[in-house]
């Protein structure tokens, strides 16, 4: 659909292009509740986080995650002080953040249910450590991609003390990577953590900057 004005082309743009249009849900919402203050950002990774070392590993889920910062990398993770891998934390100041893929969800909700003080996870969800590059934490095998960690500051906020982290490494599975080296992210199949309940991403419906792109 063009215009012409001023000599120059104009392109009106749809602000919900057709295909990406999913008729179950509403367009627009008339109506809001206002509830108090809560967690309910979504969606967010259900990360696998690992602590310790290869001889003594745990694993743990942990949602409360994100990017702090671009240059350099950071981010963090927010932990309470009764879980069985906080001093782990403190005392080694390394973690590692596995993302899983939808295969995992049982591992997932399992490492996050269970503590390491009682069982072995990795046993238990027949998951394979192996040696991280950068910090002695494992990493999943299992598990298409990896954030290796090294804190640098915590912040006790309350329920949870909040790890920030250096990210010094990040490990790619060579089966999401294509010829041109690449990550296509979509071959992680990822998982996703929304207001209690685990998802699929589902289909890709746009790329960063696509919106203002102009077509070739
Ligand atoms: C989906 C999900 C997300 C979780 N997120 C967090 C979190 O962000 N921080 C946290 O301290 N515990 C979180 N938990 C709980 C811990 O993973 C759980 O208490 C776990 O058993 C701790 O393991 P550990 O005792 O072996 O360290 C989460 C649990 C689930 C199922």
């Amino acid at each position: 659909m063009t215009n012409i004005s001023n000599g120059k082309k104009k392109t009106k743009r749809k602000p919900f292009p057709k295909n990406q249009i999913n008729k179950t849900v509403p367009l627009s919402y008339s109506k809001k509740q206002h509830w108090k203050g809560g967690t309910l950002l979504a969606p967010i990774p259900p990360a696998l986080v690992t602590v310790g070392t290869m001889e003594h590993p745990n694993v743990l889920t942990v949602a409360w995650t994100g990017i702090l910062n671009t240059i350099p990398p950071k981010t963090y993770i927010s932990v309470r002080k009764e879980r069985y891998s906080y001093p782990m934390l403190v005392e080694q100041k390394e973690f590692v953040i596995n993302l899983p893929s939808a295969n995992l969800v049982r591992a997932v909700d399992f490492c996050g249910v269970r503590s390491g003080k009682d069982i072995d996870k990795f046993k238990e969800m027949n998951l394979t450590s192996v040696p991280a590059e950068k910090v002695s934490a494992p990493l999943i095998s299992e598990c298409p991609l990896q954030l290796e960690c090294k804190v640098t500051d915590t912040v006790d906020l309350g329920t949870h003390t909040m790890f920030v982290a250096d990210i010094v490494g990040m490990d790619v599975a060579e089966e999401c990577i294509n010829q041109s080296g690449k990550l296509e992210i979509e071959k992680c199949n990822l998982l996703a953590f929304a207001h209690g309940e685990y998802f699929t991403l589902g289909k890709k419906v746009g790329t960063f900057g696509y919106s203002v792109r102009k077509r070739k």
